[in-house]
């Protein structure tokens, strides 16, 4: 396979290369970590900057114009050697000189080849670098410049028709790169190891008629569109590619405080500043907790229903799913996740997919510590017990499946898609680890421990090994009795969850089962006591009814709380799971409302998996999907036609 050939050539470099370790700032000498999901050979010749100058068509759905990349080429190195999938790649050119605006920097053709397309991986494009001059012994700095254009099918890019948004009249576009799909629209280093800065000029063609549309990106970004169409970003910050974002629509800005702001289509816009009203004091608690913010503002984009994540975390701009907005505030833990990825991901990030839960456990972790700041203890342990519950659920069927190795913290995800590693255990198995040092070695010392990984690691990329023996050094050398206690081995190579995993418990949701408990013996659904009842205690109150509910009990339930009209995105998906477990038809109208109104995984997944269990199910999810599926984004929709075996 293509990939382990540059793998064997990274290899057969590579000793040359680790004569120069990149210093991290702690004493720690290293050499870059092996990324399997990516064909670059960074040993070689490093991107360290990228220059984007891209013309958006809503009519062809193609992106298209030129990324120049500086490159640093390591002496002997004669080749780069980019991720791309499905570009297709024009002229190759280089220059000494950085692009000039207007790109008048003279520049040399140069041969480059298309490698075998892989799925998923795509195809490396390897360039022939021009000869090394006498410069001398050191490493040389070149351009690259490779003129493309992506396919209308680029798995990254979502084109919305005007009807698939909420303002109806203008087209919208965005794209999602993580874990692996910015190559399917920038030719890069496709691999969270390799870090660099950017700058983008980008030319939207509006459609004639309507209004000028906003271009919105992971860096500096404008709050207003402008007539010409054209907009010129910055991201002086180091970022590995996972985290290129762009966006495209009518969309308006509201500012949130000094230097935060959410971004939506304008007749989302007034209700997404009030949902998102405590912005400014959770940044305010997460730079006490753990150091500066280092990007300069963080503003929002509340993106249209398609998106199929909850939130990703864009370097400035996170973008968000519409679900979150409850009306009461009520969900905004993911903004609280997405927040702490500024510095769990954002700022020291994976240096490999294998790695996974270095961003995503250290956030929700770190996440939590937000909302304990905002909410207090209360709130943070009912997130907590409904996080367990999903842990518990994913530990189980991820064993049942044969697939007790992707239990472990440290993943082996070796010629899959990263996307397999996407689990609870990443997050939540990841977020009790660090929970079990914390409680081990006192809260204070922790987040100074903490504080210092960040401040110490900034703008690298860190393996599991990278975080264990920093772990050892600054907090378990003088103390072999909290060594022993924290079982690290079990956590980080062992399946399941070690004896040590902190328990969760929440008196508030302790109430919500009781309710269920009494309901079950048979007291009225009317005559429970659920009038103060928050969205977590609803969640939590319906994840426990049993299996053996009958149907008139689900019509009582329905009836007395309305349950399949709730316009609270979580409660309606727990109702109309357990509306699925049970097969309780009366739902399938607001079963079939939901799977079609928005495109996130998260909901999508467990419903139509549920459904296709049974043969009753099958064919409700055929119906449904074969209506919806095409305004899924391609990363909802690959996974769906997966369960589904849905020919394509
Ligand atoms: N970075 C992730 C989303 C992601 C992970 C996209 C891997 C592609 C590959 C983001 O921070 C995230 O975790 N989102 C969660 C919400 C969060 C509150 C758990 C989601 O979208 O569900
Ligand atoms: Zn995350």
């Amino acid at each position: 396979m293509a990939v382990q050939a540059a793998a064997m050539a990274a290899l057969v470099l590579g000793a040359a290369c680790s004569a120069a370790p990149r210093g991290d700032g702690d004493g720690e000498e290293r050499t870059m970590a092996h990324d399997s999901h990516s064909h670059a050979r960074p040993l070689e010749a490093r991107v360290t900057r990228l220059e984007l100058d891209l013309a958006v068509d809503f009519a062809t759905k193609r992106l298209s114009g030129r990324a120049s990349l500086a490159v640093e080429v390591q002496p002997g190195a004669t080749q780069l050697v980019l991720d791309t999938r499905d570009l297709a790649i024009g002229a190759v050119t280089w220059s000494g000189a950085a692009p000039a605006a207007g790109g008048l920097a003279a520049r040399t053709p140069l041969p480059f080849a298309m490698g075998s397309a892989q799925p998923d991986f795509g195809a490396p494009l390897t360039i022939e670098l021009p000869a090394a001059g006498a410069e001398g012994a050191g490493a040389r700095s070149l351009w690259i410049h490779v003129d493309y254009a992506t396919s209308p099918s680029a798995a990254a890019v979502q084109w919305l028709s005007p009807e698939q948004t909420a303002g109806g009249k203008s087209p919208f576009l965005f794209t999602q790169s993580q874990a692996i799909l910015a190559r399917t629209w920038i030719p890069c280093q496709d691999t969270p190891g390799v870090r660099m800065t950017y700058g983008a000029r980008i030319t939207v063609k509006a459609p004639a008629g309507g209004p000028p549309l906003l271009a919105l990106m992971s860096a500096s970004n404008p709050q207003a569109a402008r007539a010409d169409g054209v907009y010129e970003f910055d991201m002086p910050q180091p970022i590995p590619s996972y985290l290129m974002a762009l966006a495209v629509g009518d969309l308006g800005f509201a500012s949130l405080g000094k230097e935060c702001g959410v971004y939506a289509e304008r007749p989302v816009l007034a209700r997404a500043a009030a949902e998102f009203v405590d912005l400014p004091a959770m940044i305010d608690a997460a730079e006490r907790l753990y150091g500066p913010y280092r990007f300069g503002r963080y503003d929002l984009l509340v993106l249209p229903p398609s998106f199929p994540f909850g939130g990703m975390e864009n370097p400035r701009l996170t973008f968000a799913t519409p679900t979150i907005l409850a009306g009461d505030r009520s969900l905004v833990s993911l903004v609280a996740h997405e927040l702490a990825h500024s510095w769990s991901g954002n700022l020291v990030t994976n240096a490999t997919w294998n790695d996974f839960w270095l961003n995503e456990g250290f956030t929700v972790y770190f996440e939590h510590r937000i909302m304990e700041a905002l909410f207090g203890t209360e709130f943070e342990e009912a997130l907590a017990v409904l996080g367990r519950q999903d842990l518990e659920k994913t530990i189980e069927e991820l064993s049942a499946g044969g697939h007790a190795r992707d239990t472990h913290l440290r993943l082996a995800l070796e010629g899959r898609n990263p996307d397999d590693g996407m689990t609870e255990i990443a997050y939540e198995k990841g977020a009790r680890f660090l929970q079990v040092i914390e409680r081990t070695v006192g809260r204070e010392r922790f987040d100074a421990f903490l504080r210092r990984w960040f401040d110490g690691h900034a703008f690298t990329s860190r393996t599991t090994d990278d975080f264990l023996a920093f772990l050892d050094r600054e907090l378990l050398a003088a103390r072999p009795d909290w060594k022993t206690a924290l079982q690290i081995g079990a956590w980080v190579d062992g399946p399941g969850l070690p004896s040590n995993c902190p328990q969760a418990s929440s008196a508030a949701l302790a109430r919500a089962s009781s309710a269920m408990e009494r309901f079950v013996a048979g007291a009225p659904a009317a005559s429970l006591d659920v009038a103060t009842f928050t969205t977590q205690q609803w969640q939590h109150f319906l994840r426990q009814l049993p299996a053996s509910a009958t149907h008139a009990q689900l019509a009582e339930l329905d009836a007395a709380f309305g349950l399949s009209a709730r316009g609270n995105s979580e409660v309606l998906f727990a109702w109309l799971a357990q509306c699925v477990d049970h097969r309780y038809e009366p739902v399938l109208g607001a079963l079939e409302r939901f799977l079609t109104a928005q495109g996130r995984r998260k909901f999508l997944k467990p419903l139509y998996a549920a459904l296709a269990k049974s043969e009753w199910g099958k064919p409700i999810a055929a119906r449904i999907y074969a209506k919806a599926r095409a305004s899924y984004h391609a990363v909802a929709r690959d996974t769906i036609d997966e369960l589904l075996a849905w020919p394509k």
